[in-house]
């Protein structure tokens, strides 16, 4: 796993992803992480019932704000979103003349973010270590072809778990670049193994569009978490401008990016 970043604030990559890892909920994060949040943002990280939730729901809006701050050259505390509500939040702020698309997941130790101007872009990861995915649920999360690549895995726990939780996390993130939650059948798209989508029931053209139109990166993040981004991208094909951090090294791009 290497640790880089071609970009400079302000620079106009197509389409950023940010992880962050964020330990075990105990550690004291950075000030800055709570203070360039606002109000809404505060009040929700107050009502989480365990430590480890509000420290990964803190990190996961500071790292959304940072990602934001650096891509469109304003600062972390300048950004505007819609009040959580079951829809893909989005951003009120729009510097003139753009139109940032943001999405964000908090896992068990990793969170991330990932930034488009203009196209729909969503991003899961999951805990590979700490998530145990029920086969009973396969039928709702497969189609005939993936359960049947999965059915291959059957006798090696560890390998199925994985590739199972990796095809979830693929299609999460499909679910939240579209935007529609909890209502999109998860069974009407497929990803062929090396990643491409590959279906889409026609019925749901008409709110996705083409599979050839989207995009899957899974970035390397290690043994203990899967990370998938989608996006839609049309006919272009695009990096991934990718960066992970640990706390301290956010904090220091905040510093910066605070001024
Ligand atoms: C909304 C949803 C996508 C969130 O996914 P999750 O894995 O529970 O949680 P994540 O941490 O990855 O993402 C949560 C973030 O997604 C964003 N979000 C919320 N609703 C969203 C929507 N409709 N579309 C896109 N993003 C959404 C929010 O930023 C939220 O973070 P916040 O509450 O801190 O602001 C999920 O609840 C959902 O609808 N899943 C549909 C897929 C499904 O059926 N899964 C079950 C598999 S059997």
């Amino acid at each position: 796993m290497s640790y880089w970043s071609s970009s400079a604030p302000g620079d106009r990559c197509s389409l950023m992803a940010w992880a962050l890892f964020t330990g075990h909920g105990v550690e004291p994060l950075p000030a800055l992480f709570l203070e360039i949040l606002d109000e809404e943002e505060r009040s929700r990280a107050d009502s989480f019932r365990y430590a480890q939730d509000r420290h990964d729901f803190i990190c996961a809006h500071a790292l959304r704000r940072a990602l934001l701050a650096w891509r469109f050259a304003r600062s972390p505390g300048y950004w505007r979103f819609t009040p959580a509500s079951l829809k893909r939040p989005q951003v009120l702020s729009a510097p003139p003349g753009t139109s940032p698309e943001v999405t964000l997941t908090h896992s068990h130790g990793l969170v991330a973010a990932a930034v488009t101007d203009g196209s729909a872009v969503g991003v899961d990861a999951e805990d590979l270590k700490g998530r145990r995915a029920d086969p009973a649920i396969l039928s709702l999360v497969c189609d005939e072809d993936e359960q049947r690549a999965l059915d291959v895995l059957n006798g090696d726990v560890v390998a199925w778990q994985r590739a199972f939780l990796r095809l979830w996390v693929r299609k999460e993130a499909f679910v939240k670049a579209v935007g529609v939650g909890l209502s999109f059948p998860l069974t009407s798209i497929r990803f062929t193994p090396d990643g491409q989508l590959a279906g889409i029931v026609p019925a749901l053209a008409d709110i996705v569009g083409r599979a050839a139109d989207w995009q899957l990166w899974e970035p390397d993040i290690g043994e203990t978490h899967h990370l998938a981004v989608v996006a839609r991208m049309g006919d272009s094909r695009q990096p991934l401008e990718y960066r992970y951090f640990e706390p301290a090294q956010l904090a220091l791009i905040l510093d910066r990016l605070v001024g």
